[in-house]
């Protein structure tokens, strides 16, 4: 007799498993997240590719000649894999649908095919002819080495990478391959795990580095995230605004180089173009001399962009004001309102804010506070902030300001963006060097830096 299939039920979000239906996944929160899944022979999956034994070696007997990364001529690119591709490497780029993931890889591709590098483009989303047609869109498919294909099947996408051998393989999306000798359905936690581990054992074997696409929930994780997550050498989002032209591709996790590291591109009609210049992008179409905006110098990984922070506190016309914010912290912002409140007097509690970051850029470093809190004053006063002038720091509870990191970087930036004169921590001015162009006045409490701005 067969024995009978035991059920268990696993959590599509987070991938934990209980023996029994709960309406709420013991683990990760959400809500009505666990499905049904049989263990089929209680196999797990990829098991198979883990029999090998093998033998602790010491350390320092341990020689190989370091590979050389890929490189492709996008900068941006590069700089967010930390120098290039790593060989034999998994990388997950994640994003929204619609947002430019495989407009991105097949401009990648197309760029390392460009210099004598075979490719393989698997997709299980697009067929041939569609891609051939994006290909045309993006003037990149007259290339011989660019190979590319439309598959699901878990296993012949790994006899094609083996019989092709291409140098960079991409398989888009991780959420469409599967295995069809199992029960679950493509896109389940199962399917995605067993093509995830077995696609990082092909690639660990082979040395193909490979880049999965994977298509991120409307909470911003990623379909079946955290267990693919740590499998992964390199997890990049790409995100942005689809409503906007940029697109930031950032670092969340990187063996092989910095976090945190991002990368700018603009959507244009015939595919992506990186923007060496942020700052000027961010701050092209800004209205100088208009009350409720100011540019500050935020960190992006190793690099200042300067954003420019607009604020808007007007009358309600209801008893509950609202609270709107684009591209920065909600709860900071309710916080430095509530500081402006009690440390300034600037009564802001029956005015409905609303708060933007132009461009549809994301911020979330506290050295941005202070702009937010000078943008909501500039607007409340109806006085623009002096011309020129830009601000850094972080506001704390009793309204004083604390030190930013990185200040000097960030004054070169605002100095290259022809700024003249800087607001910021007195703490952060003390060990700087001069810089050409732009001075600086340091200041420790909110209350000093509004009467320097709105005397
Ligand atoms: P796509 O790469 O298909 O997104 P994803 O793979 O993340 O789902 O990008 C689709 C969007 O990008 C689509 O709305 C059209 C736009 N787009 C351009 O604006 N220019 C282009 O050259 C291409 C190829 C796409
Ligand atoms: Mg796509």
């Amino acid at each position: 007799m067969k024995k009978k299939d035991k059920v268990i039920f696993r959590c599509r979000g987070c991938g934990c498993q209980t023996p029994q239906w709960m309406g709420r996944c013991p683990e990760c929160g959400d809500w009505d997240t666990l499905v049904a899944e049989k263990t089929e022979d209680g196999t797990p999956p990829g098991a198979k590719f883990s029999r090998k034994k093998s033998a602790a070696i010491p350390m320092d007997s341990i020689t190989f000649d370091e590979e050389p990364r890929l490189t492709t001529s996008i900068q941006e690119f590069d700089r967010v894999l930390g120098g290039g591709v790593v060989p034999g490497t998994l990388i997950l780029i994640g994003g929204d649908p619609g947002i430019g993931k495989s407009t991105l890889m097949l401009q990648v591709l197309s760029e390392i095919s460009a210099r004598g590098k075979k490719t393989l483009y698997v997709s299980g989303e697009e067929s041939i002819r569609q891609l051939k047609m994006r290909g045309d869109r993006l003037s990149s498919s007259s290339d011989s080495n660019m190979f590319v294909a439309a598959e699901t099947d878990l296993d012949s996408i790994i006899s094609m990478a083996e019989t092709e051998k291409p140098h960079v393989m991409v398989v888009d999306s991780i959420q469409t391959v599967y295995n069809p000798e199992m029960a679950s359905t493509p896109g389940s936690v199962n399917q995605i795990r067993e093509a995830s581990i077995r696609l990082m054992n092909m690639a660990k074997q082979s040395g193909i580095p490979l880049f999965l696409v994977g298509h991120v929930t409307k909470v911003g994780a990623i379909a079946g995230p955290r267990i693919m997550e740590h499998m992964v050498d390199t997890v990049l989002y790409f995100e942005g605004d689809r409503s906007h032209v940029f697109r930031i591709l950032r670092a969340v996790k990187n063996r092989f180089g910095s976090t945190n590291e991002i990368g700018v591109f603009e959507m244009k009609e015939n595919g992506l173009r990186e923007v060496p210049n942020p700052s000027a992008v961010f701050l092209e179409e800004r209205s100088v001399n208009a009350p409720g905006s100011v540019v500050t110098a935020s960190m992006e990984g190793t690099r200042p962009i300067l954003i420019e922070i607009q604020g808007l506190a007007s009358g309600s016309g209801f008893g509950n004001p609202r609270r709107t914010v684009l591209g920065l912290d909600q709860n900071r912002v309710a916080l430095i309102a509530a500081v402006m409140e009690k440390r300034l007097g600037i009564n802001l509690s029956g005015l409905d804010i609303f708060m933007n970051v132009t461009g549809g850029v994301k911020v979330v470093e506290p050295a941005v506070d202070l702009g937010v809190a000078v943008a909501l004053a500039s607007s409340f006063l109806d006085v623009p902030v002096p011309e020129g002038t830009t601000v850094i720091g972080e506001i704390g509870l009793t309204g004083e300001i604390r030190a930013a990191g990185h200040v000097e970087a960030r004054l070169k930036e605002a100095s290259k963006m022809g700024f003249t004169r800087c607001i910021l921590p007195r703490n952060s001015q003390k060990q700087l060097p001069d810089i050409k162009d732009i001075s600086v006045e340091g200041v420790t409490s909110l209350k000093q830096a509004m009467e320097i701005l709105f005397p």
